[in-house]
């Protein structure tokens, strides 16, 4: 496999075990009944973290390692605007770039490096947050894809590569584009294992439309081809069928054959009328069917024919037809039509996602800029946001309810509002984790995610059709009246001052039209849901020491104690009993014995209150000083940790 080499690998490959471990601290809780609460958590799981997502990343760890289903990314593409490489690896070849605002293609001839040492650590860390069936989405453009792809075969392997989807971002490139103007994005997709395959995806009701239920039948269903190829691999299945109304032989199309083994063709035929199995002496016809010579295509195939006369068969073919409930090959035109196959709704299943978004589907960035505009009263407080339909579609293909996602560059928080649309429509309980860095757009995060919550009032826009012709080989010949018509009604329109806009007579799905808006006073309710606000705070240890910090919190000592020898999220509460049990796992249960400012001292007397009975796999203790000796631990199955020193860094 090719390696992808560039300035400050050597030092980012292992850069996320360098970032000091700092602990995550709550701001407020907010839930759809309370609004915001500070100081107290809202018990969701969802959570909002300002600050570095490399190191709220690994503040995360204990949480959870191993735990997320999906991860979006939206890094910055490196377009030459705004973004600014910031992480300090202590390397004398990258530390001229920190804070500086990377440049442009042809500009900077570094971009690209400062890109994957950013990027680098961070997806690191991200796999080790997914589930062994968890899978990561990355949107960028043409800057960076080549080298996110070779850096990700690196990082999660070539055979967890899933799809390079093309999101159609927009529908009309700019005329005064210069070049061939660009209007899809990549979404890379990897998983962390092998062979990962999405949920299908529900049929739209443009699909389902095209079903119906004429004859009153079982299921709805959609007229189909009566024939499946391969005519000349399939000879037994070329034959003629005789039409019970008409008498005509049918014979397959070109190249195709029945779709169904003979007596089973006989036997659906058999619900119009009698039918019986005779030799036509057809072969040439046949013969052409198939595309052989007369003397290569198979001999002593049957037709279906009339068992009975055609005035008797089309009667009872008739009474079956105002009957209804037809059999599954029928025929069109009252009857007297050619032959179809009726395809039922429930045989076809749901829809497999491909690897080409189209804007109709999942939206654009400007649906993405209107969904913003509609939130925060007019205004677009952020200027790349990615529209809910999009994540939508990610969470519809990798996402069930009860899952945690998470999104490392949360900008406006489009990932938050996606998950609480996915909850409120099914009851399900998803959680997300948004991670954001800047001090500003992190206000709208919050923002935003309160108003899907609690829902927020906004000035939407109706349109109106105030004129409509429709364009036929007859219209055509009128087409400048009409035209003076349509234009008329906008002078009209325009003057009237009833209307915020008034749009130009224009042509849409083969109508002339003119159309308005007005603008109205809506609502939208809130979808429900809760979130954690939470910020990085203190380092676990003292920077230049290995003495803890004691500011930290016990709770998230007591967590990252629990993760550092079980990699598993303590879940459990303090014991009442037995205040420094943490929990137990693969039989070794762990105790975690401090206080704040006051050493602890493990002695032969206290040992008893301290650690509750012995367990099959023995017992790790951690306290500041031990006064047992190496016999009596042993005796006791108790391994000893001495507080700070053993305390694995992470
Ligand atoms: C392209 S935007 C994401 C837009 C988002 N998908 C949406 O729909 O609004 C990238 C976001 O990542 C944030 N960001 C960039 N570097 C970051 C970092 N190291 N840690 C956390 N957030 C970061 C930026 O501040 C910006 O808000």
């Amino acid at each position: 496999m090719p390696i992808l080499n560039w300035i400050g690998k050597e030092r980012v490959v292992t850069y996320h075990s360098k970032v000091p471990f700092r602990t995550l601290s709550l701001t407020y809780g907010y839930t759809a009944e309370h609004r915001r609460e500070e100081g107290l958590s809202s018990e969701s799981g969802n959570m909002i973290v300002f600050g570095d997502n490399l190191l709220s990343l690994k503040a995360l760890l204990p949480r959870l390692e191993g735990q997320v289903k999906c991860i979006y990314n939206d890094p910055p593409y490196n377009t030459g605007e705004k973004w600014t490489y910031a992480d300090d690896c202590n390397d004398p070849r990258t530390r001229d770039w920190i804070n500086k605002v990377v440049g442009k293609q042809g500009e900077d001839l570094s971009r690209h490096d400062k890109w994957l040492c950013m990027m680098y650590p961070r997806l690191v860390l991200m796999r080790r947050m997914l589930r062994p069936d968890g899978v990561i989405f990355i949107s960028c453009d043409d800057n960076e894809q080549a080298a996110l792809r070779l850096m990700m075969n690196e990082i999660f392997g070539e055979d967890c590569f899933v799809a390079n989807v093309i999101w159609q971002k927009s529908y009309s490139p700019r005329n005064d584009s210069k070049g061939i103007p660009t209007t899809t994005d990549h979404i890379v997709i990897y998983s962390k294992k092998p062979n990962w395959n999405p949920f299908k995806l529900e049929r739209t009701e443009g699909m389902n439309a095209r079903y119906g239920n004429p004859d009153n039948d079982k299921d709805y269903w959609r007229p189909d081809n009566a024939y499946a190829p391969n005519a000349i691999t399939h000879q037994g299945m070329v034959y003629a069928i005789q039409h019970p109304f008409t008498g005509e032989m049918l014979y397959p199309a070109t190249a195709l054959c029945w779709r169904y083994e003979q007596s089973e063709m006989l036997n659906i035929m058999n619900g119009w009328c009698e039918y019986e199995l005779k030799e036509l002496d057809d072969a040439d016809k046949r013969a052409s069917v198939c595309g052989v010579s007369v003397n290569d295509v198979r001999q002593g195939v049957l037709a279906i024919v009339l068992k009975e006369s055609l005035e008797v068969s089309r009667q009872k073919a008739q009474e079956v037809y105002d009957r209804g409930q037809w059999p599954k090959y029928y025929f069109s035109k009252n009857g007297y039509g050619g032959i179809a196959k009726k395809t039922y709704l429930g045989e076809v299943g749901d829809r497999v996602v491909s690897n080409f978004w189209a804007h109709s589907e999942v939206d654009s960035t400007d649906g993405a800029k209107k969904e913003l505009k509609e939130i925060f009263e007019g205004s677009i407080p952020f200027d790349t946001p990615k529209p809910t339909r999009l994540i939508d579609r990610i969470l519809d293909i990798a996402v069930e309810p009860g899952d945690i996602i998470m999104d490392c560059f949360a900008g406006s928080g489009t990932t938050a509002h996606s998950v609480l649309k996915a909850n409120a429509a099914d009851g399900g309980d998803r959680k997300f984790i948004l991670l954001e860095q800047d001090e500003e757009i992190v206000k709208t995060t919050q923002e935003r995610v309160q108003k899907a919550i609690s829902g927020y009032n906004y000035v939407g826009t109706k349109t109106e059709r105030l004129y409509e012709k429709k364009l036929t080989a007859q219209t055509l010949k009128r087409v400048s009246e009409h035209y003076d018509a349509a234009k008329k009604v906008y002078e009209e329109a325009k003057s009237s001052g009833k209307y915020t806009d008034v749009h130009q007579p224009t042509v849409k799905d083969t109508y002339m039209i003119v159309e308005a808006d007005t603008n109205y006073d809506g609502h939208r309710d809130g979808l429900g849901g809760a979130f954690d606000m939470m910020e990085l705070s203190e380092p676990l240890f003292i920077p230049g020491t290995r003495l803890l910090n004691e500011e930290v919190g016990e709770q998230e000592l007591r967590r990252y104690i629990f993760y550092t020898e079980t990699h598993q999220p303590l879940t459990q509460t303090r014991d009442e009993q037995y205040p420094y049990w943490l929990a137990d796992y693969n039989g070794v249960g762990y105790y975690f014995y401090y206080e704040p400012y006051e050493p602890t001292t493990l002695t032969a007397q206290n040992v008893g209150d301290i650690l509750k009975g012995p367990m099959e796999g023995g017992l790790v203790a951690y306290a500041d000083v031990c006064e047992l000796s190496d016999e009596q631990l042993t005796q006791m199955g108790i391994t000893f940790r001495q507080i700070p020193r053993d305390i694995k860094r992470i």
